[in-house]
């Protein structure tokens, strides 16, 4: 018997695409579900000013497959040079939907990231007083916080230190990863939003560490303890308004991955609905995924909900995922949930 889940089209609060060749084989994956996407600034150079994300959406829309509609949302990255009144005209031409703060050394390409938030507070507050939110990597880099409980320090010692101060800087908590995230994206009111991905809800540490090394796991914030999985899988399945998807789909050519020193990155482009589905299921919430996906970001954010629908239908039989998506620059691997997923996103 097949079941059958229409939603609006669900956006990507939080994706990376690349360039060139990368963007060129990944963007379809994407393109083809989800109607728009907040696009991560983590390139090399990084994109930190307008022109640059001008540059950037251009390229985007190049690699476009025809015929797609799909809208790159951009992001700046900020740096301790960011300027206010850059980062203010970047808002006020529409083309800018926010800001990304990189703890510096935190995630790939995160060298040109904030080493000192002092640093940063004259571009946070001319932030809090035109509404442009700040997409925060929330771990902290120092060497003696173990790297598990680096979002629960940030959390304490860095976020809400700066909510405090700033209590009108509108904060997407992106990635969350522990219950602690939960926790604090669920009391912190309207000004605070937190994504899941998918592959954090599906995944704990024993995944990436049991049995042997398992690479296309790795990603960051590394996946923890299984209660904090089943927390994030109650805070994304309630359909509550703090709560919405961002894939934080990472692609890096398998040689990255598979390497003495293997990129951080989970690619679920390709399979993240259909996955949703099956987790969504699961937790007898079928009916909250539309909020999660679709729903929650663009009233985060202050955008229209999409309007085109995109249908869910569930087979008998196990649907087959490509496991590699073949780029340029070389070939990805997609997500294995490691159990078989009965839905598949159909026309
Ligand atoms: O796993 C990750 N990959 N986490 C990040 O924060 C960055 C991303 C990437 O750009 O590869
Ligand atoms: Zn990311």
């Amino acid at each position: 018997m097949t079941q059958e889940l229409i939603l609006r089209r669900p956006d990507d609060w939080h994706l990376h695409l690349r360039d060139g060749a990368m963007l060129q084989g990944v963007l379809p994956e994407t393109a083809r579900h989800f109607a728009r996407a907040i696009i991560m600034p983590n390139l090399v150079p990084p994109v930190v000013t307008l022109a640059q994300a001008e540059a950037y959406r251009g390229r985007i829309l190049a690699a476009l497959p025809k015929g797609a509609a799909f809208e790159p949302l951009m992001t700046l990255y900020l740096t301790e040079g960011s300027d206010p009144a850059d980062v203010a005209a970047a808002a006020a031409s529409g083309l800018v939907k926010a800001v990304k703060l990189y703890p510096a050394g935190a995630t790939t390409n995160s060298h040109s990231g904030v080493r000192n938030l002092d640093n940063v507070m004259p571009v946070l507050e001319k932030m809090a007083e035109i509404g442009l939110p700040l997409c925060t990597h929330g771990e902290v880099t120092t060497a003696e916080v173990d790297i598990f409980d680096r979002e629960a320090v940030f959390i304490d010692t860095v976020l809400d230190p700066l909510r405090r101060r700033l209590p009108d800087l509108r904060i997407v908590m992106e990635h969350i990863t522990t219950e602690e995230g939960v926790a604090y994206a669920r009391a912190g009111g309207a000004n605070l939003g937190a994504t899941i991905t998918t592959h954090h809800l599906i995944i704990n540490r024993n995944h990436i560490l049991v049995g042997g090394i398992k690479p296309h796991y790795y990603c960051l914030p590394v996946a923890k303890r299984e209660k904090h999985r089943l927390a994030l899988r109650a805070a994304a399945t309630s359909g509550e308004g703090s709560f919405f998807l961002g894939t934080d789909s990472a692609p890096h050519v398998d040689a990255l991955k598979e390497h003495a020193c293997g990129c951080a990155g989970c690619f679920t482009a390709t399979n993240t609905m259909a996955l949703l589905a099956h987790v969504f299921e699961e937790d007898g919430a079928l009916d909250k995924l539309e909020a999660f996906a679709s729903l929650n970001g663009p009233a985060f954010y202050g955008l229209p909900v999409n309007e085109t629908r995109m249908r869910l239908v569930k087979h008998e039989l196990p649907q087959t995922f490509p496991e590699k998506i073949l780029t340029e620059a070389g070939p990805v691997t997609v997500f294995d949930p490691g159990f078989p997923v009965h839905w598949h996103v159909e026309p």
